[in-house]
C-alpha cells in the first residue's frame, strides 16, 4: 500500500490527524494493533478544553459533540472542610465541555467509515522502518499475512506502549519522568452526577474527583496507594470511601449503584523529548504522559495533532519544512505548560505518603490563596480551559 501519512494508534491523536489531514486532501492509512470494539470499550479521560472544542467543530466532527456535550462553566474544588468555585466563565469567559473520549473516537471512527477512509484494525507485529530515509515503511501482519504501508511520513500515534517512541535513537532521546507513589481508583456508574460540576477534593484520606459523562452517567474516582488492586474494592467499599472524603452534604446526596467499570490508573508524569527523528513525527501519549489531574491528556494530543497536521499541510501545499521542522519544540512548548500545570493539581490535592505537617500546611495556605486570589483563580482558570490552539 501507498499513503501520504502513515499514522500507527487509532487512538484520538491518531484518528483526529487522520481526520484533519483528509480534509486537506492528504491521504493517510491508520494501523491499530486492537480491534475497534477494543478501542472503544476503554473509559479514558472526558474533558474537553475550548480549544479542543473548536478544532473537533473545524474537523468537521463536532455535532455530536455540541448536541450531548455538558458545557461547564467552572469547577468545584474542596479542601478539608472547606469549598470554593473556580468560576472559568466570570473570570475569563472560558468554558470547557464534558464530553467522553470514548465518544469522541466512536465519531472519528463513524466520521472515517463514512468517508472511506482506510483504517486497519488488529495489525499484529508493526514496525517501522527507515525512518531516516525519504520512503519510510510500517510492516505489519493481518490474517497470518505480511503487508507493508509505504509512505512519505510516519505519525507515531500508538500510545506509552507503542512502538513509535522507541525508534528516536537513544543517543538523541532525553526522557523526563515523574513517578507518583498513588493511583486513582475510577467508577463508572449509570446514576446522575452528584453535582452539576467537577468536584475536586482533597482530603486527609486522600484525593477525590467528582466527575461525570452525561446527566445520568457519573465517574468517581478516589486515590488509593501505588500496590492496590481492583479485586479488593466492592462498589460498597468504594462509595463508602468517597463519601468519606467527601463533604457531608454532597455525601448525603450521592447516588450509589453498580459499577459498570472500575480500574486503577497509576499517576505518571513523563516526556520524551524530541518529538520528530527524520520522517517520524510522535503525538499524544506516545510523547507525553501527565497524571489526570489536570484532564490534559487528551487536550495535549488533540494540540499535537493539530499543530503537526498543519505542518503537514505546509509541506504539501508550499514545499516548506518550517513546520516539520519546528514541530517538536512548538509542541513541547505546550506540553511543558501542561506538565507544570498538571503536577501542581497534583500536588495541591493528593495525599503523599510520608508527608509531615509542614507539606499539609503548605497544601492548605495554597488552596486558601486559591479561594481568596482572583489572580490565582484566573491562572487555573486559564491552565484547566487550555491556551488557544
Ligand atoms: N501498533 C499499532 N497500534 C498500537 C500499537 C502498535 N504497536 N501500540 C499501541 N497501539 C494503539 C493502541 O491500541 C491505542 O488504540 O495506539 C492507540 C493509542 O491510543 P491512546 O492510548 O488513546 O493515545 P492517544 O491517541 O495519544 O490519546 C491520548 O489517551 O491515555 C489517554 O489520557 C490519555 O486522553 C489521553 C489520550
Ligand atoms: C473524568 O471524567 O474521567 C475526569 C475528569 C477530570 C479529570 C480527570 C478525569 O481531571
Amino acid at each position: 500500500m501507498r499513503t501520504q501519512v502513515g499514522i500507527v494508534g487509532a487512538g484520538p491523536a491518531g484518528l483526529l490527524l487522520g481526520r484533519l489531514l483528509e480534509r486537506q486532501g492528504i491521504d493517510a492509512v491508520v494501523i491499530e494493533r486492537r480491534p475497534a470494539d477494543y478501542v472503544l470499550s476503554r473509559i479514558r479521560a472526558g474533558v474537553l478544553e475550548q480549544g479542543s472544542t473548536e478544532l473537533i467543530d473545524a474537523a468537521g466532527i463536532g455535532g455530536r459533540m455540541r448536541r450531548e456535550g455538558l458545557v461547564h462553566e467552572g469547577i468545584e474544588i474542596a479542601f478539608d472542610d472547606r469549598r470554593t468555585r473556580i468560576d472559568f466563565h466570570g473570570l475569563i469567559g472560558r468554558t470547557v465541555v464534558v464530553y467522553g473520549q470514548t465518544e469522541l473516537t466512536r465519531d472519528l471512527m463513524l466520521a472515517r467509515t463514512e468517508s472511506g477512509a482506510v483504517t486497519v484494525y488488529e495489525a499484529e507485529d508493526v514496525a517501522l522502518h527507515g525512518i531516516d530515509g525519504d520512503l519510510p515503511r510500517i510492516t505489519y501482519a493481518k490474517d497470518g499475512m505480511a503487508h507493508e504501508v509505504v509512505c512519505d511520513f510516519i505519525a507515531g500515534c500508538d500510545g506509552s506502549h507503542g512502538v513509535s517512541h522507541a525508534m528516536i535513537p537513544a543517543e538523541l532521546r532525553v526522557t523526563h519522568e515523574r513517578v507518583y507513589p498513588f493511583g486513582w481508583l475510577g467508577v463508572l456508574v449509570d446514576r446522575p452526577p452528584v453535582a452539576d460540576e467537577l468536584i475536586y477534593a482533597g482530603h486527609e484520606r486522600g484525593f477525590a474527583l467528582c466527575s461525570m459523562r452525561s446527566a445520568t452517567r457519573s465517574r468517581y474516582y478516589v486515590q488509593v496507594g501505588a500496590a492496590e488492586r481492583v479485586e479488593d474494592w466492592s462498589d460498597d467499599r468504594f462509595f463508602d470511601e468517597l463519601c468519606r472524603r467527601l463533604d457531608p452534604a454532597t455525601a448525603a446526596r450521592l447516588q450509589t449503584g453498580p459499577s459498570i467499570e472500575k480500574s486503577i490508573a497509576r499517576l505518571r508524569s513523563f516526556v520524551a523529548e524530541p518529538m520528530r527523528h527524520g520522517r517520524l513525527l510522535l503525538a499524544g501519549d506516545a510523547a507525553h504522559i501527565v497524571p489526570p489531574t489536570g484532564a490534559k491528556g487528551l487536550n495535549l494530543a488533540i494540540a499535537d495533532v493539530a499543530i503537526l497536521a498543519e505542518a503537514l499541510v505546509e509541506h504539501y501545499r508550499s514545499g516548506s519544512d518550517r513546520g516539520l521542522d519546528g514541530y517538536s519544540e512548538r509542541a513541547l512548548a505546550r506540553v511543558w505548560n501542561a506538565e507544570r500545570f498538571s503536577w501542581w493539581m497534583t500536588s495541591l490535592l493528593h495525599r503523599f505518603p510520608g508527608t509531615d505537617s509542614f507539606g499539609r500546611r503548605l497544601q492548605r495556605a495554597e488552596f486558601d490563596h486559591l479561594a481568596r486570589s482572583r489572580r490565582a483563580a484566573e491562572v487555573l482558570a486559564e491552565n484547566y480551559t487550555g491556551l488557544a490552539l
